[in-house]
This record gives structure tokens, sequence and C-alpha cells, in this order.
């Protein structure tokens, strides 16, 4: 029998068991309460360990291996929540009544149609075979541009924006994953949910309950994640006061790097490269040699599990249990985990992080590899637009230095001399 919500719920349960098992006893970190600048720490390279702002809307405790929205953990909204409603939460600070929740999802309800502009432009890209995320990136540009209220950087106004962005990111990727294949795109339906309409704009069939829950929790669980590079550099982008839809595009251009969501993608086709769980061993001993990193591992922040690999592990295996195809990518996933972290998990504290099994689970769920990073990019626009907006309110220009270790006094030659 194929699995139902209530063994995807019963699964989340038992990951935030395992994970209040095993770190809750890990002390806190510094620098989480109240806090106000100056201050002073200690700062490595790639701004490791410096802080930048102070934020209510997320926590990511890497010694626990926690993540919380808003106060509420991960586990408990990958439960109990909808995309929707987390999205809300994120942006506006509490959980919404009904009616408020009824109002914002129809609002991005109002916000799915596809904008004939942003079509346009994706036909005459090569949408074929761009990289989705490249072809996402100058569709939201498009949207910009005809935009009348785009240059507006009012709380207010880009807050309209972002909820305008947060349905059309998901209505976007579900038209160049229809364009890559030569379809057209599907028109939303207004009676299905955020994460049930995008598989079904994608695909062109109504997603069963246990698609459509797959899909909501994977959205919860990437919404937001603290100072990441993409984050980060949405936040550097809106920090000059330009419009939200360049912000949200350079969060994406971020975003798509292997290092950071460009992961989930690079961690499957490691998976294939593979090919079987005899082969596992071999191929991480090779990569050691060449000290090549293992894609979906390792962390800036967790130095114990991630909270989201922890829930997507058991649910890529409840998903793929009876899936013939995608099974053994489960079994060499779990092998190459086994492997790994009994080489360096005691060491250098490298667990999977989300990366690792979201790709699994949504090959399971019959989406082609290339979609994986936008699918990230779908959640994720809640959680830049909530940090970007939080800033806005008290905006100051990000301006960090570089140190200069250059020479000074370098007399001019001439072309013809040089
Ligand atoms: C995401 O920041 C976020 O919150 C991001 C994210 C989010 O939700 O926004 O969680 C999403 O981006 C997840 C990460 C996806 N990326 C990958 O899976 C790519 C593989 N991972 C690594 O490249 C790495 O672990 C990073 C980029 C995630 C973190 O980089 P750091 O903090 O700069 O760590 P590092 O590269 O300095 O590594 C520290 C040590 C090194 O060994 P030593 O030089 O000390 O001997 O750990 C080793 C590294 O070689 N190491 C790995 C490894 N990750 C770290 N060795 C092998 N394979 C890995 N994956």
């Amino acid at each position: 029998m194929p699995p139902s919500v209530a063994d995807i719920n019963r699964t989340i349960r038992g990951a935030a068991l395992k994970a209040a098992q095993e770190t809750d006893d890990a002390p806190e970190p510094a620098f989480s309460g109240d806090f106000s600048f100056p201050t002073e720490i200690t700062i490595g390279p790639g701004l490791d360990g410096a802080i930048a702002c102070s934020t209510k809307i997320g926590y990511v405790n890497g010694a626990k291996g926690w993540l919380v929205y808003r106060g509420i953990n991960c586990f408990e909204l990958a439960e109990h929540s909808t995309f929707e409603e987390t999205a809300y939460l994120l942006l506006f600070g509490k959980l919404p009544t009904q009616a408020e929740l009824t109002h914002f999802s129809s609002r991005l309800i109002q916000y799915r149609k596809i904008d004939p502009l942003a079509l346009e432009v994706l036909k005459v890209i090569p949408v074929k075979t761009a990289h989705p995320m490249a072809s996402l990136c100058v569709a939201i540009s498009a949207l910009g541009t005809n935009d009348r209220n785009a240059e507006e950087t009012t709380v207010e106004a880009e807050t309209e924006i972002a909820i305008r962005l947060i349905a059309q990111v998901a209505t976007l990727t579900a038209a160049i994953a229809r364009l890559r294949q030569g379809h057209d795109p599907v028109p939303q339906d207004s009676t299905l949910s955020h994460a049930a309409n995008f598989l079904y704009m994608m695909t062109g069939h109504k997603p069963t309950p246990l698609e459509e829950k797959t899909m909501d929790v994977a959205l919860i669980l990437h919404a937001d994640h603290g100072m990441n590079a993409s984050t980060f550099t949405a936040m550097v982008t809106n920090s000059s006061l330009t419009d939200m839809y360049s912000t949200i595009a350079a969060g994406m251009t971020s975003l798509k790097g292997p290092l950071h969501g460009g992961a989930n993608e690079k961690a499957l086709r490691q998976i294939e490269e593979i090919g079987s769980v005899d082969e596992v061993e071999r191929w991480f001993e090779r990569m050691r040699a060449k000290k090549a990193k293992i894609m979906g591992f390792g962390h800036r922040v967790y130095k114990a599990y991630d909270p989201r690999a922890r829930i997507f592990k058991p649910l890529a295996d409840l998903l793929t249990r009876e899936h013939k195809e995608v099974r053994p990518f489960f079994e060499i996933a779990q092998k190459l985990e086994e492997v790994l972290v009994e080489r360096l998990g005691e060491e250098k504290k490298i667990f999977p992080n989300v990366d690792f099994y979201s790709g699994v689970i949504y090959k399971a769920m019959g989406i082609e590899t290339p979609l994986f990073t936008p699918i990230f990019a779908v959640s994720r626009v809640a959680g830049w637009s909530a940090r970007v907006l939080e800033y806005l309110a008290d905006n100051r220009i990000f301006r960090p230095r570089a140190v200069y270790t250059g020479p000074t006094r370098v007399a001019y030659t001439p072309v013809s001399q040089r």
C-alpha cells in the first residue's frame, strides 16, 4: 500500500523525537537573546562568525540542530502547517487567524496567473537548454520591467511585491518546467493550495494528498535559514534601495551555486554517478583522494545533524519503499551517508544537509533533476522577502571592507614598454 499523509506526519514526529534525544543537552551558542551594536566578535574568511544585523524571523542553532521560524520549531511546522501559513508567519511575525489566512491565500491566488510578458521572454530564450535557475532569474526580472510600482521602496509597497513574487516564482518555475518539455504552461487552478497548484501547473495532473503534503513539507523546510549566502545577497542588494524584483533575482543567482542551493541537483547527480551501493566506498575514496567536496554534506552553521535532513531522510525512505526505480537512489544515498559520517562525522562534524535527501524525494515525485534548485527558490522567496522587509524598516546600506594587501606606489608603464 502507498504511504499516507498520516505516515508522513508520523515520520516527522519520529524525526523530532530523535533530534530532541540527541541534541537537547548541547550548550546554547553565544549571541542568542538581546543584542545591540556595536559588538566585538571574531570573524573568519567568508564572513564566518560576522554579525550583520539582528532579526526576529528565524533562528538556526547549529549545536543543537534547531531550526525555528518566529519561535516555532520546523518539526511542528512541517507536521501541522502549510506553505501559505508559514510564509505568512515569516512575513508578518505570527500565525494568521483563519480570516487572515484566507485573505493572504486569496492574494497569492490572484497573483498566480502567468504573466504574459514573462512568458514571452521565456519563449525567446533557449529555455529547453538553459539552466532553469537562469531562466527563472530572467523571468523574474522581466516581471519587474512591467510593474509601475517597482521602484517604490516603502515597506508597504515592497510587501505587496513580495506577495506577488511568492506566487510568481512558483508559477514561473512551473511554466519553465512545461516549456522545457515542449508543453504549454498549465493555467492555475484557484481551488488548489499553493503546493498542490504548483505541482499541478508543473505536471498538468491534480496531485494526490500525499504529493501535496510532501511538497508542502519541502516548501516549509526550505523557507528560511538565517544569513545564508542567498539571503545575505538579497539583503545586500535591497539595502541600496533597489527594487524588490532585482533583490529576489539577486537571491536566486546566489542560490543557484553548487555550494548553496545548487547542491541538491549535484547531490542527485553524484548518486547517479555512483550507480550502486557496492560502488559507494570506492567512489568515496576516489573523491577523498581528489580532496573533492561531497555534495549535500557539511554546513557552516550545523555541527549537529541538519533538522531538515532528519525529516527528509525518513521521508525519502517512506516515499521510495515501493518505488522500484527510485529506491536504489535512496539506498546509495543512505550508504554514502554511513561511509561519510563514519570517516568525517566525529572529526569534522560533517553530516547530510538539507540538499542531500531532498532530491531523492523530488525524484520519487517524478520531477526532473534540473528543477530541484528552482523548487528551493519557490520556497526561499518567502524567507528572502521576510528578511529584506525586516531590514528595510531600519535600513542601512551594507558596506564591509577588504584589507588591501597589494602595492601602493607602482608607476604607470605605457603600453609600448610592457
Ligand atoms: C545550503 O548557509 C545556509 O544556511 C545554507 C543552507 C540554507 O538553507 O540556506 O542550509 C542551504 O546551502 C546547504 C549546503 C549545500 N552545499 C553543499 O552541500 C556543498 C558541499 N558542502 C560544502 O562545500 C560545505 O560544507 C559548505 C559550503 C556547505 C560549508 O562550507 P564552509 O563552512 O566554508 O566549510 P569548509 O569548506 O571550510 O569546510 C570545513 C572543513 C574542510 O576540511 P579542512 O580543510 O578543515 O580539512 O570540512 C571539510 C572541508 O574540506 N568539508 C567537507 C565537506 N564540507 C566541508 N569535506 C568533504 N565534503 C564536504 N561536503
